[in-house]
């Protein structure tokens, strides 16, 4: 088994930092948080991490709003060096990722989704999902490449829609589904459980 040296990226609340921080304290997942990136100066997630006493930093990402690239690429890539990261984990991190940084970390960068992917890539994909009349959604930890949301599939958890749904509270449904998902996931890796193979992620010893 493997310490993950894991780095985390978001721009919001952070609560898959929490769970991952969370599933490490209770040895459920053998990782080390190394450092935590954030693309909003005042994010949440960059709080979680101080309250850790994990490196934080806000990297300015310039006028693209959408895309990770040039400069503020660079000195990511610089911080996670430097903090000696093996791993990455987007968690709820607003932008995509660019070759640069999936080049430096083959096969180590992974992402949750809040969908059953394919179903749903992009912005707000629980309000998609229940505009869309699904009755059964959820979340989707994936590796990440350089499509949006299309990376070899690691796991899925799945959640009902209800009738009184509303985009808040099927949000909350799936992201108590996220929690359980991403750390689920992140220990896989850490065993050496996940090969991948072409567009599937095959689990060893399963
Ligand atoms: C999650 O719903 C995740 O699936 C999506 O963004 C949200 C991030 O939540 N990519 P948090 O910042 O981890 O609380």
């Amino acid at each position: 088994m493997e310490t993950l040296q894991l780095a985390v990226l978001g721009s919001g609340n952070g609560s898959n930092l929490q769970a991952i921080l969370d599933g490490i304290a209770a040895r459920a997942l053998s990782a080390k948080v190394v450092c935590v990136i954030s693309d909003v100066a005042n994010a949440y997630i960059l709080d979680r991490a101080r309250k850790a006493e994990v490196p934080a930093f806000h990297v300015d990402c310039g006028p693209s709003k959408s895309k990770l690239e040039g400069e503020a690429e660079q000195r990511v890539i610089s911080i996670l060096r430097e903090h000696g990261a093996d791993t990455v984990a987007l968690a709820g991190f607003m932008r995509i990722v660019k070759q640069d940084l999936l080049r430096a970390y083959p096969e180590r960068v992974l992402n949750i989704h809040p969908s059953l992917l394919p179903s749903f890539p992009g912005l707000r994909a629980w309000e998609q999902a229940l505009n869309y009349g699904v009755r059964h959604s959820g979340c989707t930890v994936h590796f990440v490449d350089e499509g949006t949301d299309t990376g070899p599939i690691i796991l899925q958890r799945t959640v009902l829609v209800h009738d009184r749904d509303t985009p808040e509270s099927l949000h909350k449904r799936i992201q108590s589904q996220e929690r359980i998902a991403y750390v689920e996931a992140l220990r896989l890796l850490a065993n050496g459980r996940l090969r991948i193979e072409g567009r599937r992620v095959l689990r060893l010893n399963d």
